[in-house]
């Protein structure tokens, strides 16, 4: 082979390896070159030598659901909580995410959608639902002349997650990372006020009711924070079960019905 080959050949192998690593979640360079942990010899660290008084106690950390409901009831506007929102340092799937993603749509809107978590288009993008799934969700509810695009809130969508960022490899979120967001998901619904939410998936059927089980819990009204909540199956579930749309359908009709 020759050199030109060759160097074709890593290239292409190192661009496959990389593909790989970012499917299976790998999303953060944390060194150039591997660590074999084990081989590291083990120090505890030496406590300085002092024969005066014994240190100051350390002050016990914050609870991440305590901070996150502190900032989240200060918010007064949406744009407040995004700012809280990007400026919350506890959960961790942040660090590997690209943007926050916060919401889209026409906050006037009388239909609140709740997805799960940014994938990686929306991480990419900002916005939530710009994937396969958000365009499938789209053409959903234009089928009943919803829109996130339009002006009009008789007409308009307002579209947003429980998780603001991609926990890796499009995992699902962990019921901790769940309650740290909550705060925030009740703030951002009392702030656009909407007259019915839409819980699609599990997570935030799971976040807003405590309840599992969407392919149980889909189609049946239930009330979260005050207001209707419709249970439907997540557009990425019907993508790979296509024959569960006819469902879906029916849940479509059920809200045009409640919004007339
Ligand atoms: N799935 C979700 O639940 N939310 C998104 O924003 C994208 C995919």
């Amino acid at each position: 082979m020759g050199i030109a080959a060759e160097i074709a050949e890593d290239w292409h192998a190192a661009l496959a390896a990389l593909a790989w690593q970012l499917d299976a979640g790998v999303d953060e360079a944390i060194g150039d070159a591997p660590v074999n942990r084990y081989e590291l010899a083990v120090e505890a660290p030496k406590p300085a030598v002092s024969n005066t008084s014994p240190p100051p106690a350390a002050a016990p950390a914050a609870d991440p659901v305590d901070v996150a409901r502190a900032v989240a009831a200060e918010a007064g506007t949406l744009d407040a909580l995004r700012d809280a929102l990007a400026g919350y340092a506890h959960c961790d799937l942040k660090k590997g995410a690209r943007n926050t993603v916060f919401a889209d749509g026409n906050p006037k809107a009388r239909v609140l959608i709740l997805g799960e978590a940014p994938g990686a288009e929306e991480d990419r993008e900002g916005r939530p639902f710009v994937g396969r799934a958000g365009q499938l969700l789209d053409r959903m509810f234009a089928a009943i002349g919803l829109s996130r695009t339009s002006p009009d809130a008789d007409s308009a969508l307002y579209i947003t997650n429980v998780m603001p960022w991609r926990p890796p490899g499009n995992r699902d979120p962990e019921p901790g990372e769940i309650a740290m967001m909550l705060p925030f998901v009740e703030r951002h619904i009392a702030l656009v006020d909407p007259q019915v939410i839409v819980a699609v998936g599990n997570t935030p059927l799971f976040a807003l009711t405590g309840a599992k089980g969407i392919l149980r819990a889909r189609g049946n009204w239930a009330q979260a924070l005050g207001k209707p909540l419709l249970p439907m199956t997540h557009p990425a579930y019907l993508l790979r079960n296509p024959a569960a749309k006819r469902e879906a359908w029916a849940d479509l009709l059920s809200l045009q019905a409640r919004l007339r």
